[in-house]
């Protein structure tokens, strides 16, 4: 089967980086179109440096990178530093990057691509805040139809939520965003905290990104150790959530994961639960299902692709 043509949508992120480099890792799965930075773990002068810092530890510095949002549709930024450092890459020293920034805005790249593509030719993996993927649709409602897939990480339902009691943190920024995308009629898969929980970077897990002897093995390890100390605070747990990772893992091997097509729904009004993805998981309400919300993940296999990709590079 020919590979799968995708954007992914980012904000790096330590976990965001992973996943670009797993994509940029699997040429036989995915083809990476372009990479459109948008604000959300931190402002988005770094989103897009990170991204570009990232492609270039592929060895891929001729991947196409765009500046985006940098700010939610209707509200004001909020950021992760507390969890992803001030650069939002922190853990390891990381030179600037060499690889030039595209000129046009990623929103236009993102029309441009789809009007361009085949119908139903193109995937777009959103990795943070929606608001590049909501302006697109805004501004070009014709290009919906045309996307083949949406394969997001973001929201929640039994995992409640990371940034408040009851959102998830891409969520959670841009709200009104992310319920254009919802309500688009897109086919959607979402990889919620629920399954990107299982996904931890227990000790020997991190030892086998160090045992490859590589700077990228390196790379990884070091943001590993770095990211999982608010997790591991936080949760009790062994290891951080690789959350961004399930995204392009899912492209690559969808057997590693199970769930349920429900419907979802995101509330952007209420400020107590406001940014809360209310997946309605026992359909206990006639909506329409618009989603397949993965509630499980083969950790071990995941880890086992990971490790076996990113040793590639
Ligand atoms: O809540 C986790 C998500 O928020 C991940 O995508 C992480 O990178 C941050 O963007
Ligand atoms: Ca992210």
């Amino acid at each position: 089967m020919a590979p799968r043509k995708i954007i992914i949508d980012t904000d790096p992120g330590q976990d965001d980086a992973v996943a670009i480099l797993l994509a940029l890792a699997s040429p036989e799965d995915v083809t990476v179109l372009g990479v459109t930075a948008v604000a959300g773990n931190v402002p988005l002068p770094l989103t897009q440096k990170n991204a570009r810092i990232v492609c270039e530890l592929a060895g891929k510095p001729d991947t196409l990178v765009f500046a985006g949002c940098d700010a939610p549709l209707k509200r004001k930024l909020v950021t992760a530093e507390h969890v992803h450092g001030k650069t939002g890459l922190d853990g390891p020293q990381m030179a600037d990057p060499t690889m030039p920034l595209q000129g046009q805005h990623a929103v236009d790249f993102i029309i441009n691509t789809l009007r361009a593509h085949d119908m139903g030719s193109v995937t777009l993996c959103p990795l943070g805040p929606l608001t590049n993927i909501a302006t697109a649709f805004n501004r070009a409602p014709d290009i919906i139809e045309k996307v083949q897939e949406i394969v997001l990480m973001g929201g929640a339902y039994f995992q409640v939520g990371n940034i408040t009691p009851a959102a998830e943190f891409n969520i959670y920024v841009d709200p009104e965003a992310a319920e254009i995308m919802f309500k688009s009629g897109v086919p959607i898969v979402v990889l919620p905290l629920d399954v990107t929980h299982q996904a931890l970077t227990t000790r020997p897990r991190v030892d086998a990104f160090r045992a490859m002897g590589t700077k990228v093995g390196d790379m990884v390890a070091a943001w590993t150790d770095f990211f999982e100390r608010f997790d591991k605070e936080k949760y009790g747990s062994e290891g951080a959530p690789l959350h961004d990772p399930c995204v392009i893992a899912y492209l690559i091997q969808p057997e590693l994961f199970t769930g349920r097509h429900v419907n979802v729904e995101i509330e952007t009004v209420s400020e107590l639960t406001l940014g809360m993805t209310v997946a309605d998981w026992w359909r206990v309400t006639d909506r329409p299902a618009n989603a397949l919300f993965i509630g499980n993940l083969d950790a071990e296999g995941f880890f086992a692709l990971l490790a076996g990709r990113l040793a590639r590079l």
